[in-house]
């Protein structure tokens, strides 16, 4: 099989800036703005549906991190505009980009935190990765604006697993997967 190489590569491959809009990133942080999206939905439904001890604790707790969401999904989709791309157009389109799995029925309390917890520990992880790509691909102010996600993923995740009955607050193997 041949090498693509240097000699191959069309004008604008060799002529692409390094840095700014680095399709991997724009492309990363598209689907890291579907994932913010599903999350915030997700943590919306929950907040409504769930059941079981300590619901008001919770119901609280859920409505502070939604909000928290909103806020971060503007400053993240407004950030792939101005890198130059567009942003998800539609609903359908984040759920075909996003990660995350949906809610299938009313999560107990419990179930809540190990699903939202476990969530938001895999966006910390995302948001760290996407950070590095960034930050590799000379481009400062998203590599900062994701460093900021990481931060406030793993506080949520921490503040989730602090409302456990009978956890510790500090992160377990159990994942989401509903
Ligand atoms: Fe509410």
């Amino acid at each position: 099989m041949p090498n693509k190489d240097k000699k191959n590569a069309t004008s604008a491959e060799r002529e692409a800036p390094a840095g700014r809009n680095a399709p991997g990133v724009t492309e990363g942080m598209r689907a890291f703005v579907s994932d913010t999206y599903m999350l915030l939905a997700k943590t919306q439904s929950c907040h409504w549906n769930m059941r079981g001890p300590d619901f008001i604790g919770l119901h609280k707790l859920t409505e502070e991190q939604y909000n928290e969401l909103f806020v971060a999904v503007d400053e993240l989709a407004e950030r792939i505009r101005a890198l130059d791309e567009l942003a998800p157009n539609s609903v359908r389109e984040m759920m075909e980009l996003s990660r995350l799995e949906e809610l299938s029925a009313a999560p107990s309390t419990a179930e809540v935190i190990d699903i939202l917890a476990a969530d938001n520990q895999a966006m910390a992880g995302r948001a760290k990765e996407l950070a590095e790509e960034a930050d590799e691909a000379g481009d400062p102010a998203t590599h900062d604006m994701l460093a900021a996600r990481v931060e406030a993923h793993q506080k949520a995740a921490w503040l989730l697993r602090a409302h456990h009955p009978h956890g510790n607050g500090r992160s377990t193997t159990a994942m989401a997967g509903r």
